[in-house]
Order: C-alpha cells, then sequence, then structure tokens
C-alpha cells in the first residue's frame, strides 16, 4: 500500500490579465494587497495552478474547485488552502524566487517546500534554522556542499510544518533531520504535532538553483509524481 501524491511545478506567470477572474473575491483582495508584482504573479499563479492540479486529480474543471484559506490564528484568507467540499484532498502550496508548486493527495496531510539556494547560507540564517546536531553535520563539509544542504534543511524542514498547518509557529531548531548524504528523514521532534513514527520526508526537483521537499504525516511510503504545468 501507498499514498500517491502529485507536485505541480511553474514559474510564475507573465501577465495576469487571463488569470485575474479566476480569482473570488478574497483572492483578489490578497492580490491587490501585494505590492510588489513579482509578489502578486506568484500568489496568482499560486492559485492557478493549485486549481489545476486539483481539478486534474478529482477529474473536475478548475473553475469547479473553491479554496478556503482562513487562518486559525486570526481568521483572515492568508492561512493553509484547503478545498471547499472535498476535505479528504490535502494540499500545500509554495512559492520562491522563480518557483510555484503545489502538491496534492487525498487522505494525509502534506506540505511543500521550495527554496531558492542562490542566496547567502549565513550564519545568522543557519543558526536560526539548524540546531546543534545539525550545525555539526555541516562543518565538515565544503562551502557549496554545505550551503546545498542547508537549504535541503531548510526546505524539509519548513514542509514538516507546512504538512502541520502550523506554519512558523514550531520553530525551525524544534525538528532535527537525518544528516546530508543520509535520505531524508524526521529523526526528532520537540512539538506534539510532528511525530516521527508518522511522518515522510521526500526530495522533490523543481530545477537547478532550488531546493524543495514534500512531508506528509503518515509512515504509509509516499509515491511522488512530478510535473511541469503549461498554464
Ligand atoms: C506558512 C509559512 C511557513 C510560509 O512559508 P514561506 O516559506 O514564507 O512561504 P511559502 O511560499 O513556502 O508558503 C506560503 C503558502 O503556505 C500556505 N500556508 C499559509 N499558512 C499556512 C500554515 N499555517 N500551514 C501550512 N501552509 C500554510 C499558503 O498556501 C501560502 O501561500 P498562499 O498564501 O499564496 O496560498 C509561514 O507564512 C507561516 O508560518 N505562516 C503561519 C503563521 C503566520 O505568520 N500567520 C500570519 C499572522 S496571523
Amino acid at each position: 500500500m501507498s499514498v500517491a501524491c502529485e507536485v505541480w511545478w511553474s514559474r510564475p506567470l507573465a501577465s495576469a490579465d487571463d488569470y485575474l477572474d479566476t480569482l473570488d473575491d478574497a483572492e483578489r483582495g490578497r492580490f491587490d494587497a501585494y505590492r510588489q508584482n513579482a509578489d502578486k504573479q506568484r500568489f496568482l499563479t499560486g492559485r492557478v495552478l493549485a486549481r489545476f492540479a486539483i481539478a486534474r486529480w478529482l477529474g473536475t474543471k478548475p473553475a469547479e474547485i473553491s479554496f478556503d484559506a482562513t487562518c486559525q490564528d486570526c481568521g483572515k484568507a492568508h492561512g493553509k488552502p484547503r478545498v471547499i467540499g472535498h476535505d479528504d484532498v490535502a494540499l500545500s502550496l509554495s512559492h520562491s524566487g522563480d518557483r510555484v508548486g503545489v502538491a496534492v493527495t487525498t487522505g494525509v496531510p502534506i506540505g511543500l517546500d521550495v527554496e531558492s539556494a542562490s542566496r547567502n547560507a549565513t550564519n545568522d540564517l543557519i543558526n536560526y534554522a539548524l540546531n546543534d546536531t545539525e550545525r555539526t553535520a555541516l562543518a565538515g563539509l565544503t562551502s557549496d556542499d554545505a550551503a546545498a544542504a542547508f537549504f535541503s534543511y531548510w526546505a524539509r524542514k519548513e514542509a514538516l510544518m507546512k504538512a502541520t498547518g502550523r506554519g512558523l509557529k514550531i520553530p525551525l531548531r524544534n525538528i532535527t533531520l537525518s544528516a546530508p548524504g543520509e535520505p531524508p528523514r524526521l529523526v526528532a521532534a520537540d512539538d506534539a504535532a510532528l511525530d516521527p513514527a508518522a511522518a515522510t520526508l521526500l526530495d522533490v526537483d523543481p530545477g537547478p538553483g532550488y531546493r524543495a521537499a514534500v512531508a506528509a504525516l503518515t509512515n504509509v511510503p509516499v509515491e511522488i509524481t512530478e510535473h511541469w504545468a503549461s498554464l
């Protein structure tokens, strides 16, 4: 037995013109509130890609898909989206730089995170994200390998946090992952929402210059199929 999961990748849409009408009022409000055009395009692309991916998963049309992204903390529409009318379907969205990704599955909480690996992995960033065990694991690597391993750690940790739906309320350093060079695995977590015996972590591939991972809160093997969308 295994859990099927599809991951869809896209670059941000070049123009909003053909797609703005596909947003609902809450989504349109969020699109309008972004100041930077790049943020608007990444947000819009996430919603277009999510409707496309879920519609394909369910065998229906993108226009039939609606999301409820009510934040569990404040009630605003910026939380983890769920598919209205399909409580068993789980999705997770992520954007970074020139990549937008959506993961979809059924019956299992899921998290996707993509990180641009082109920024500088400063000591401050490393100390923020990694605990002592993980920093020690980076110490023996060349600087290029350490930077690549750091962004893999980061994407894997955020994927786990996003699977729980609690996001950054789980401090990144409270999660301990397997060392670089080993298969990705949750080793320990100082948070009741994450159980190493019921968490599966897999790396996915958004292309050069990026690191990405999918986390599923299950001990059943997860079979991921990756696609690039032509929106
Ligand atoms: C979710 C979170 C980890 C985002 O990480 P990020 O690396 O900056 O951004 P990503 O592009 O990878 O992910 C953003 C997506 O995560 C999803 N998301 C939002 N809240 C989420 C949550 N609590 N759990 C899982 N996914 C969440 C959304 O789909 C969002 O994209 P969208 O708004 O365009 O739909 C981070 O924003 C967070 O912890 N948010 C919750 C707490 C918070 O700050 N709330 C706001 C104040 S009430």
